[in-house]
């Protein structure tokens, strides 16, 4: 029997992802990030078990870059990353997710190719293993299922 490998993993929300539920929900739904959390803890305690994640939210591009670069430092092993609409604008977060190298999941809320032409365009995606998009929190939930299957394929981490 193999053993699982356990990883740190920090979610990062962009500007305007602060009051998720609150936010237009009509485009971005009703439920809270909080709602994400008790997800992870409840219907999915296998997922919960294996990542030791922390959630970090900012509205500053400055503040994202330096929590990428905390992550960095502190030898974090996965991503998921919602740049809002940073993903569309910032050359600057690009150029630190694609420097620091970690592991990432860019995913968002709405289905951002389903809506105006600006968002069809991402910067970060690149920097991505992959992107999710449309399923409103369950975005994250995915992204995170995504993450784990792709760091159980590449690394050689502690076993538990
Ligand atoms: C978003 C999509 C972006 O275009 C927008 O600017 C956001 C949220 C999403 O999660 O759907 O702020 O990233």
């Amino acid at each position: 029997m193999s053993a699982m490998k356990n990883y740190s993993v920090l979610i990062l929300n962009g500007p305007n992802l602060r009051f998720v539920g609150q936010r237009d929900p009509g485009t971005y739904g009703s439920q809270a990030m909080e709602t994400l959390f008790s997800i992870f803890e409840q219907k999915q305690p296998e997922l919960a078990a294996r990542v030791n994640w922390t959630y970090f939210q900012a509205n500053g591009e400055g503040e994202l870059i330096d929590e990428l670069e905390r992550a960095w430092q502190a030898g974090v092993q996965g991503l998921i990353i919602n740049p809002g609409a940073y993903t569309h604008t910032s050359l600057a977060l690009a150029d630190c997710l694609a420097w620091i190298g970690i592991p990432c999941v860019e995913v968002h809320l709405s289905n951002v190719w389903g809506r105006e032409e600006i968002r069809r365009r991402s910067l970060t995606a690149a920097h991505s293993l992959g992107v999710i998009a449309g399923f409103g929190i369950m975005s994250y939930v995915l992204g995170m299922e995504a993450l784990v299957w792709h760091l159980d394929r590449t690394q050689t981490g502690e076993s538990s």
